[in-house]
């Protein structure tokens, strides 16, 4: 395909597009794949409906926006009717066989977060491709952190500006174990507002699911502030809600935006492949 034949169409006031005119079965060439990335840091979340995708094509695709992060997973230990799961492709699903959940994050809502923002160095983005979604809810939602700065009241952003937050994150792995998964947990600390490594532009850079404490404040002050900052970031009007269709792909930029995930019928069968990108410097 020829970039001229790309179509973005603009999804809500601040975050989100989707590209029409691009078929992710087939390799882009160069200069499609820095449209792509163009398109990317000015939306922050890109959306592909209706792709047929293989798991090398993912993984193609993840190759457009950087480098593949490698997954921790045992060799040879796939869950059940995956033995040809790729590497460093990770299964989001509440599928549950003999009780034990096939994926990661199995069931019901998530608060806003920004994906891996507990390691030192957190993942620059995350590639989501739906293979099947429950007849409601599991929605996606993501908000602009850069809105949300640009429009922060002064007595939330300066008593915030140039401080360090510490972030925490305890999960389980559902990959073995008696379903309920090993319990680990990981830490880190990182600028409140980060500067984005390309555009240079500002974002929030805390959420409500992992971020603990502000660093060097008192704690009731710290909670205080976060709080008031966290109600701002996740006001609708920064926020664009993705429902899922089979054949999504969705790529998001944890740099500058957060999301959630809104609540699902148990019952329902939900499964997804994603994939992440490296990053590429500590945040600053
Ligand atoms: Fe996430």
């Amino acid at each position: 395909m020829a970039v001229t034949e790309i179509e973005a169409v603009r999804l809500s006031p601040h975050v989100g597009a989707e590209l029409r005119g691009v078929d992710l079965t087939r390799p882009l060439d160069a200069a499609t794949a820095e449209a792509l990335n163009a398109l990317w840091l000015e939306h922050l979340v890109l959306v592909f409906r209706g792709q047929s995708l293989a798991q090398e094509d993912l993984l193609r695709a993840t190759g457009i926006f950087g480098t593949l992060a490698p997954l921790a997973r045992p060799k040879d230990e796939y869950p059940k009717g995956y033995a040809k799961l790729l590497p460093n492709i990770m299964l989001i699903s509440n599928i549950r066989e003999d009780g034990v959940p096939i994926g990661a994050l199995p069931d019901g809502e998530m608060m806003f977060h920004h994906d891996m923002l507990h390691a030192e160095v957190p993942h620059k983005g995350t590639l989501l491709y739906a293979v099947e979604v429950p007849s409601r809810g599991g929605n996606t939602l993501f908000a602009n952190g850069y809105a949300a700065y640009d429009t922060l009241p002064a007595d939330i952003r300066e008593p915030l500006e140039g401080r360090i937050a510490r972030h925490h994150y305890h999960y389980g792995s559902t990959l073995k174990g008696d379903g309920r998964g090993t319990k680990a947990s990981a830490a880190s600390r990182h600028p409140v507002f980060r500067t984005h490594d390309e555009t240079g532009r500002k974002a929030v850079y805390v959420n409500r699911l992992m971020t603990e404490e502000v660093e060097g404040m008192e704690r009731a002050e710290s909670d205080r502030l976060l709080a008031a900052l966290y109600d701002h970031a996740e006001k609708p009007e920064f926020v664009y809600e993705h429902v899922w269709r089979v054949g999504d792909l969705l790529l998001w930029d944890n740099r500058c935006s957060m999301h959630a995930r809104t609540d699902f019928p148990g019952g329902e069968r939900r499964l997804m492949w994603r994939t992440t990108l490296e990053g590429e410097a500590r945040p600053r």
